[in-house]
C-alpha cells in the first residue's frame, strides 16, 4: 500500500532530540543543557497558577488581554504593539510563516539558534546562513547578504549558543542598511542576562524601524519554561499581520496568569538574574584561568568551541551525570545552573582527558581545537 504523501520539506527535517537523561525516568542528570533558571518559580506564581485551576473548564482569553496590557505597561508602549504567543518559538514560527513564499529568503547567522533552519524549511524560505565572525554576528556581512528576495533577517542577541552580543551602534548601522520591506527579528530570549555598557535590547529602536520586531520569553529569566509563553513587540501594523497567523487560544490560561504575576516581580527577578550573572562570571573566569577558550558570555550559558573534541567532552559530561548541549564538530554549550551544579561541571572539566585533565590546545585563527595528547 502506498504511504501517505508529505511535503518534501518534511523529509528534510529531523526531529528535535533533547539531551538524553534529562526527561523521563532515567537516572537524573544535572540540568545544564536547556538554559533554564536553576531557581524555583518566582514567589506568588505557583499560587497564581493554582488559582486558575478552578477555571480550566473555560477557554483562555484568546487575545491574552490582561497579559498583553501588562507587557505594554512594562515597555511603555500601546497594547496594539504587543503579541503574546505560546513560547517565543510559536511567534518565531508565525514570523517565518507570515513571510514565507516560494523564492523568498531568510538571512541569519550560523551558528545560531538551531530552530531557525527548520522554521525556514517549513515556511518554504531559503536559508541564507552568514558565518559568525569568531563567535559574534557579522552584521555587515548579513546586511550584504540581503537581496530583493529577502523577507526576514533574524539576529539572536545574545546569540544562542555562542553567548555573544552585538552593540547598539552595530545594530543601528545594520537596521539602517536593510530594506524596510524586509522584516528584522531580534530574538532576545536571554537579554535579561546581558551586562553590556550600552543598552542591550533593541526595544528602544522599534519606534524608528517599523520593520523591526523584538522577541522575548518568560522561559528563561522569568522561570516559566514549563508553561510556554513569550511575546513579540513591533509596530501596530506588523503585530496585526502576525496576529492573524497565530492560532487563537494557543496560550493557555495558566500561562497567561503566571506570566502576568511574574511580570510584577521586578526586584525578585533582578536578584536572581544578578546571581546567575555572578555564577556565569565565576565559571567563565575559572575556565579561562585553566586555559579553556570561552567567548564573551551574555546569556545564562557558556560556549566551549571544542571543535572535533566536542562529542568526546559532551560524552564525558554525560558519564558524570551532567547534561550539556553538544554540537558535534563545533562546540559544547553549558548552562549556568545552581552553584552546586556549576561546581560539578567545573570538576568534570578538570578531570577530562588523560586523567590529569590536560589537553593540548591548537589555535588556528579564532577556532580552537582541543585534541587529546
Ligand atoms: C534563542 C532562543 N530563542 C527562543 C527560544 C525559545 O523560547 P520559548 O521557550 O519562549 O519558546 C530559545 C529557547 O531555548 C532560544 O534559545
Amino acid at each position: 500500500m502506498p504511504a501517505p504523501l508529505f511535503r518534501p520539506a518534511i523529509d528534510l527535517l529531523t526531529s528535535y532530540r533533547p539531551t538524553e537523561g534529562v526527561y523521563g525516568t532515567a537516572a537524573p542528570m544535572r540540568p545544564l543543557s536547556a538554559n533554564e533558571t536553576p531557581y524555583d518559580p518566582l514567589p506568588g506564581t505557583v499560587e497564581a497558577i493554582a488559582a486558575v485551576g478552578a477555571t480550566v473548564h473555560r477557554y483562555p482569553d484568546p487575545g491574552c488581554g490582561e497579559l498583553t496590557r501588562a507587557i505594554a505597561r512594562v515597555h511603555g508602549i500601546g497594547p496594539n504593539r504587543v503579541l503574546v504567543g505560546a513560547g517565543s518559538v510559536a511567534l518565531l514560527q508565525a514570523l517565518f510563516q507570515a513571510v514565507g513564499e516560494p523564492g523568498g529568503e531568510v538571512v541569519y547567522a550560523w551558528r545560531s539558534f538551531e530552530l531557525y533552519p527548520a522554521l525556514a524549511e517549513l515556511a518554504g524560505l531559503r536559508s541564507v546562513q552568514v558565518p559568525l565572525a569568531g563567535a559574534t554576528h557579522d552584521l555587515r556581512a548579513m546586511a550584504g547578504s540581503t537581496t530583493d528576495d529577502t523577507r526576514l533577517v533574524v539576529v539572536c542577541n545574545p546569540n544562542n549558543p555562542t553567548g555573544t552580543m552585538v552593540t547598539q551602534e552595530q545594530l543601528r548601522a545594520f537596521l539602517a542598511s536593510v530594506p524596510s520591506t524586509c522584516l528584522i527579528a531580534l530574538d532576545e530570549a536571554y537579554v535579561e542576562y546581558a551586562r553590556t555598557p550600552d543598552p542591550a535590547s533593541a526595544v528602544g529602536l522599534c519606534e524608528a524601524y517599523p520593520n523591526l520586531v523584538v522577541l522575548r520569553t518568560f522561559s528563561k529569566a522569568y522561570g516559566l519554561a514549563g508553561l510556554r509563553v513569550g511575546y513579540l513587540l513591533g509596530s501596530a501594523d506588523v503585530v496585526a499581520q502576525l496576529g492573524k497567523v497565530c492560532l487563537a487560544y494557543a496560550v493557555n490560561a495558566v500561562a497567561q496568569r503566571a506570566a502576568e504575576a511574574a511580570l510584577g516581580l521586578r526586584d525578585e527577578l533582578s536578584q536572581r538574574v544578578d546571581a546567575t550573572v555572578a555564577e556565569r562570571t565565576r565559571v567563565r573566569d575559572t575556565l579561562l584561568g585553566r586555559g579553556w577558550p570561552v567567548p564573551d558570555a551574555q546569556g545564562n550559558f557558556l560556549w566551549l568551541p571544542l571543535g572535533s573534541a566536542s562529542a568526546d567532552f559532551g560524552g564525558w559530561c554525560a558519564s558524570r551525570h551532567i547534561a550539556v548541549r553538544t554540537f558535534p564538530g563545533e562546540g559544547v554549550r553549558v548552562s549556568v545552573g545552581s552553584a552546586e551544579d556549576n561546581d560539578a561541571f567545573l570538576a568534570a572539566t578538570a578531570d577530562w582527558g588523560d586523567g590529569s585533565g590536560v589537553f593540548a590546545r591548537e589555535h588556528s585563527g579564532e577556532t580552537v581545537t582541543v585534541v587529546k595528547r
